[in-house]
């Protein structure tokens, strides 16, 4: 995959970039010498972030087109170029996916998923005209590898991001794009993502999500890391072309328990023997 050894000059965006892990990324692309813009719904956390990082800020709703759109135009007005794009922005509130609402669906998937859609959709061909490409770098979370409880509308974001990044992945390889694409899988990482109704739009009322913050959670299997720390990993990704920027490598074995099972069911129905033709 292609990668960007030398971020220096080069102009980046990062989306949810006002707080947590996209403000580790931003803060982390500065340090390489890389222009920032920062992309958030958050408008004064936005302007205390923009100024803590010297990064310039543009208030954006990932969740819709014409506001990812109006981002790439004011990024190319301000700097004529785009290089780096982080698709990042989210939110993980939780609920049983029997307690789950519409709204809560429309909510979690216009960001999480449709954000990401949004950005690649809008970024991808601006990355492709560059001379000498360019990396998009979409977040997911080890909830795309594995799929826990309270985490269904998450994970169901999660695994597509995933899967749409593998793809992506593979067709630019095919075509020798200088275009790379790396999907940050998270474990936990201490941010603001326990308050994230604070950004829950108003219209959407129906609400069965809870904002959970499992940093209260003392489970000992959690290792928490800081926002800089998955920064430093996606600077990683990019100057490596890794496919998979990994923040936990040690929580392999959730992902290894889950392809086991799929493993077995293949054996199961092997044994079984092929369906009948009808
Ligand atoms: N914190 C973790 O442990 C963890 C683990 C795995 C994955 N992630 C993922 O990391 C990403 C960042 O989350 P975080 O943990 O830093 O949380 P955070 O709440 O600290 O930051 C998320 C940012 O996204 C912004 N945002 C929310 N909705 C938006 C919208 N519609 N348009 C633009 N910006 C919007 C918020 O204002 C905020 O600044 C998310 O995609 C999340 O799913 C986090």
């Amino acid at each position: 995959m292609s990668a960007l050894a030398d971020l220096n000059g080069k102009v980046a965006i990062v989306t949810g970039g006002a707080s947590g892990i996209g403000k580790g990324i931003a803060r982390q692309l500065k340090a390489e010498g890389s222009h920032v813009i920062i992309a958030d719904i958050e408008e004064r956390a936005l302007h205390e972030a923009a100024a803590e990082l010297g990064a310039t800020p543009v208030l954006t709703d990932v969740s819709d087109a014409a506001s990812v759109e109006a981002l790439a135009k004011e990024a190319l007005n301000a700097f004529g170029a785009v290089d780096i794009v982080c698709n990042n922005a989210g939110i993980g509130p939780m609920a049983p996916v029997a307690e789950l609402t519409l709204d809560d669906w429309k909510w979690m998937l216009g960001v999480n998923l449709w954000g990401v859609i949004h950005g690649i959709h809008t970024f991808l061909p601006i990355l492709k005209s560059n001379p000498d490409g360019g990396h998009i770098v979409n977040t997911a979370s080890m909830a795309g590898l594995d799929a826990p409880p309270n985490l269904g509308a998450y994970a169901t974001c999660k695994f597509g991001v995933v899967g749409l990044t593998e793809v992506l992945a593979q067709e630019l390889a095919a075509e020798n794009s200088k275009v790379g694409v790396s999907v940050l899988c998270p474990g936990t990482v201490r941010t603001n993502i326990g308050r994230s109704s604070r950004n829950r739009p108003a219209h959407l009322t129906d609400v069965g999500f809870q904002d959970i913050d499992i940093e209260l959670d003392d489970n000992p299997a959690y290792r928490w890391i800081g926002p800089d720390d998955a920064g430093a990993v996606v600077v990683r990704a990019i100057q490596h072309g890794y496919l998979y920027a990994l923040t936990h490598p040690d929580w392999y074995d959730r992902v290894a328990r889950r392809h086991h099972l799929i493993a077995d069911a293949f054996r199961v129905q092997a044994e079984a023997g092929p369906p009948t033709p009808r």
